[in-house]
């Protein structure tokens, strides 16, 4: 197998695309060392004293795990110094984190979820972290959250690594989806997953049931309607599969097709949804629809949501295109 590096793809994406300007690569260069060392940290487990609760809260009142706090600043002492960036935000912090004055600022603004699915930490099953690249406004010297604040089809990057039994790199710039595997022993991202397409159509489902009493009448229809299987309205049976980790759920899906929901429910009705809009969403429905699959909140399509706040949450439906659009269908008659 020739292999090519995350490098030589970013070189020649630019050649062939003029789409990964090189502050632009330098960006998604340094996020992925960072992914590189927070891998490392989470293979470490017990041995690196990485387990466990770090004894904070972060800004949605959530207990910190060691790890997430760790992979936070991991990503922002990575992405300070490079002169590439405006500002970032994580899911973690609960103001944005400008660039010191020390260092030359840049024109972007990165966002991320450092550690995502950390329920999982502690018990050995795959996480992972989930970025997102946008331009700071033109004229901005000093970004302030608004500057953050741009619907998710203004992004220029997204990504995420999951820290599974391998490590995987999936990234897109506006031009497909393409995943490197981490060669530890090399310290290498190589070039294995050319151009993912998620199917049309699946078999496969992910939602936590444990929900279903509190969920609202279109979802319950359409999950009713798979539990019913071969005999029911849709003619087949459905297999359900749900990790805790966003990150995994969707690679599976990126990988061989299925729906992933995390709706809004009667629980508490002001809430729309756990997960966060510019952290989780926003990134995952630009992969997901480069690959040629769909996200939508049920309503509308996730990338066209004019965000309010930084830390706003929002439904998620995506994956498979003819499923979600069957349950949004169900959303808006
Ligand atoms: P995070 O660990 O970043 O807070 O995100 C966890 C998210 C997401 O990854 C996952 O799909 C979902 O929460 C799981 O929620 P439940 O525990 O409600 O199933
Ligand atoms: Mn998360
Ligand atoms: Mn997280």
């Amino acid at each position: 197998m020739k292999r090519i590096s995350l490098t030589q793809y970013l070189v020649e994406e630019q050649r062939l695309h003029n789409s990964i300007p090189a502050e632009l690569r330098l960006l998604i260069e340094v996020v992925a060392r960072a992914c590189k060392t927070i891998s490392h940290a989470v293979s470490k487990g017990a041995l690196g004293e990485v387990l466990g609760s770090a004894g904070s809260e972060n800004v949605q009142g959530e207990v910190q795990k060691k790890l997430d706090v760790l992979s936070n600043e991991m990503l922002l002492e990575a992405n300070e110094w490079g002169g590439h960036l405006a500002a970032m935000a994580s899911e973690e912090m609960e103001t944005i984190h400008p660039i010191p004055n020390r260092y030359p600022k840049g024109e972007y603004l990165l966002l991320f979820d450092p550690l995502d699915g950390s329920s999982n930490i502690d018990v050995n099953v795959s996480i992972g972290t989930i970025f997102s690249v946008l331009k700071a406004p033109e004229g901005m010297s000093e970004p302030t959250e608004e500057a953050f604040l741009q619907p998710g089809a203004k992004q220029v990057a997204a990504g995420y690594a999951v820290y599974g039994p391998q490590t995987v790199l999936v990234l897109t710039t506006g031009d497909g989806v393409n995943g490197f595997t981490l060669d530890r022993e090399m310290g290498s991202w190589v070039l294995t997953h050319r151009d993912m397409e998620i199917p049309a159509d699946t078999k496969e489902y992910a939602i936590n049931a444990s929900n279903a009493r509190h969920w609202y009448p279109p979802v319950k229809r359409y999950v009713d309607e798979l539990l019913a299987g071969k005999t029911g309205p849709r003619g087949k049976d459905f297999n359900t599969r749900w990790i805790a980790s966003m990150v995994a759920d969707v690679h599976r899906i990126l990988t061989r097709g299925g729906i992933f929901m995390y709706p809004a429910d009667a629980r508490e009705p002001e809430k729309p949804g756990k997960l966060r809009l510019m952290y989780e969403a926003n990134p995952m429905s630009f992969i997901v629809e480069q690959a040629g699959g769909a996200a939508t909140n049920g309503k509308q399509r996730i990338l066209d949501i004019q965000p309010k706040k930084l830390h706003e949450r929002v439904a998620v439906f995506l994956g498979s295109k003819n499923e979600v659009e069957r349950v949004t269908g169900y959303h808006n008659e």
